[in-house]
């Protein structure tokens, strides 16, 4: 599959560099193909000597990247999804799954046939996911239709009704001394609080600590919102969110002494789920100075995730195989993270486990999500080095230069917590990345800059079962791989243009930014 025809460039490549040919392992070798490309056997233990293979370069690296090693990845990645279908009813990738431990299985034994050339560790950690099997709200017994429960809501107690008074919390509830002020009418009651400011978590849980039966969250701009308490903190209650404009009428009736009788009802359940991030970084290069990049190996439940993000787990698997051509001036680590759709919770998990020492090491980090989108555009994450650490402007450029000289158009878009990089740049290390486009619309005017749909959105399957092997633009897709493999090779080469790293107080200098996402998560 894939590795066979990463073996078949590499003979080329090689062959060409005039370097010595090998086969990285014997097992891997099963493609008939190939083998009949061989007049000649080879040891299972010939490796290459690293130091005698060519240096990276970027239109060598460019050039491996095959289209046709992306398809097989995306079926394979497929394949593992069915083996969901017994316990979900539909094909997925969700951590937990076997789909998910499959696709984290597969990741290994490709990079295990490439152990003379990486490091290869895994990092398990626990996950928080949940389920709201049924909510209500009912105010003055008529019932609140859109009512939304938030997503890892702790049910009610028993999964059983509570009734109270809807009670108002002063300000935004982010502070003890909102609820304070209204102690004693707080307690048994259902506190109405705003939202905005602080995370929905907390206002859930400072409703708790104050003996509120559950809460019900308001937005403050129109309409719905979609929202999560993120991981359990002690004393939340069962929290459900309404409109601004079905809540004003509320707070009209409350200030006008009205007592509305309020009625909730949560069934939900929240579990830990144990999983598993992967991480590969190649011995060849300096240690102390890391160019990281990763993609997440998760999907969500609802489906197979094979843009979301089979696409970037792919094409990153791809590039760690190319990349065994080649010797590195500077060490390149590939992540595969989990628990991406919980919250960016590998990433996470795996930032806040880097000693000082070893963070002051990764010069940067780029992330792969969504390569392929269907309705693309080629979109780069808006950094700068004012708001985000020191040489995520660089990064960003060289994705512009790319696209530029590549004659192809580019969006910037928001860098703003949604994936895979927030950890790094709430750290120091500097990030970036590209995209395709989730549920975002297209404009007309990118419609005219990339083709497709104006009014769609870009990945009209985004989080949905039908993220399937129909589902990305496998020319966008194979685009955007050269693109990492350039970004990859640009500073596995060098990194002498590239700012240095900040000194280690940078969290304690900078503002560590507050973004309204936490992966696709809304959590303020
Ligand atoms: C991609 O790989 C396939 C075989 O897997 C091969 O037939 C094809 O020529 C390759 N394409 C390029 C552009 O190298
Ligand atoms: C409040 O509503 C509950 C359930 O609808 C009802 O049993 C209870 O009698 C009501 N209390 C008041 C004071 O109206
Ligand atoms: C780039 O966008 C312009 C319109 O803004 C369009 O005319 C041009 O064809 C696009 N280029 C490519 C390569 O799609
Ligand atoms: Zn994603």
């Amino acid at each position: 599959m894939k590795v066979s025809t990463a073996l078949f460039s590499s003979l080329s490549l090689c062959i060409s560099a005039s370097s010595s040919l090998y086969i990285p392992l014997s097992d891997s070798f099963s493609n008939s193909k190939l083998s009949s490309l061989l007049s000649f056997s080879l040891s299972p233990n010939t490796y290459p000597n690293i130091d005698e293979l060519p240096l990276i370069d970027t239109q060598a690296y460019q050039n491996l990247v095959n289209v046709t090693d992306l398809e097989s990845g995306a079926n394979d990645l497929y394949s593992f999804a069915e083996y969901s279908i017994k316990q979900y009813d539909h094909p997925t990738r969700v951590i937990g799954s076997k789909g998910h431990w499959k696709t984290i299985g597969y990741i290994l034994s490709t990079l295990n046939r490439y152990k003379y050339y990486y490091d290869i560790s895994t990092q398990d950690f626990f996950s928080t996911q949940g389920k709201v099997k049924f909510s209500m709200l009912k105010v003055n017994d008529q019932l609140v239709e859109d009512a939304q429960p938030l997503s890892l809501t702790p049910p009610t107690p028993n999964k059983k009704a509570v009734t109270g008074p809807l009670v108002l919390v002063d300000n935004e509830g982010c502070d003890v001394s909102d609820f304070k002020s209204n102690e004693a009418a707080i307690k048994d009651s259902i506190v109405l609080i705003k939202r905005g400011t602080c995370p929905f978590g907390l206002k859930s849980q400072l409703a708790g600590q104050f003996g509120a039966l559950a809460a019900v969250i308001y937005n403050n701009e129109p309409g719905l919102f979609q929202g999560t308490l993120g991981e359990p903190l002690d004393d939340q209650v069962a929290s459900l969110g309404i409109s601004s404009e079905v809540a004003s009428i509320y707070i009209d009736e409350l200030k006008n002494g009205a007592t509305l009788n309020t009625t909730v009802v949560v069934d939900s359940y929240i579990q830990k789920i144990k999983t598993t991030n992967v991480i590969a970084t190649s011995k060849s290069g300096d240690q102390d100075n890391v160019v990281m990049l990763g993609g997440h190996t998760d999907s969500v439940e609802a489906g197979p995730g094979i843009n979301d993000d089979g696409s970037g787990t792919i094409s990153l698997l791809n590039l760690a195989v190319y990349l065994t051509n080649f010797k590195l001036n500077n060490a390149v680590r590939f992540a595969f993270w989990a628990a991406e759709e919980e919250g960016l919770v590998g990433s996470t998990f795996y930032v806040n486990s880097l000693s000082p020492k070893e963070n002051s090491k990764i010069r940067l980090f780029m992330d792969y999500d969504m390569m392929g989108s269907p309705n693309y555009a080629y979109q780069v994450y808006d950094a700068n080095n004012n708001d985000n650490p020191i040489g995520s402007e660089e990064l960003k450029n060289l994705y512009i230069d790319w696209y530029t000289e590549n004659a192809l158009n580019y969006t910037l878009i928001r860098f703003d917590g949604r994936s895979d990089y927030d950890a790094f740049i709430k750290n120091g290390i500097p990030g970036g990345g590209i995209a395709t486009g989730a549920e975002g619309i297209k404009t007309k005017q990118e419609a005219s800059m990339f083709g497709g749909v104006a009014g769609d959105w870009y990945d009209p399957c985004y989080h949905q079962l039908c993220d399937d092997l129909s589902n990305p633009n496998y020319e966008a897709w194979e685009i955007n791989t050269r693109l990492i493999a350039h970004s990859v090779a640009t500073y596995a080469k060098s990194l002498k243009a590239f700012p240095l790293r900040e000194d280690l107080i940078y969290s304690q200098t900078h503002k560590v930014p507050v973004f309204k996402y936490h992966g696709d998560h809304l959590i303020i």
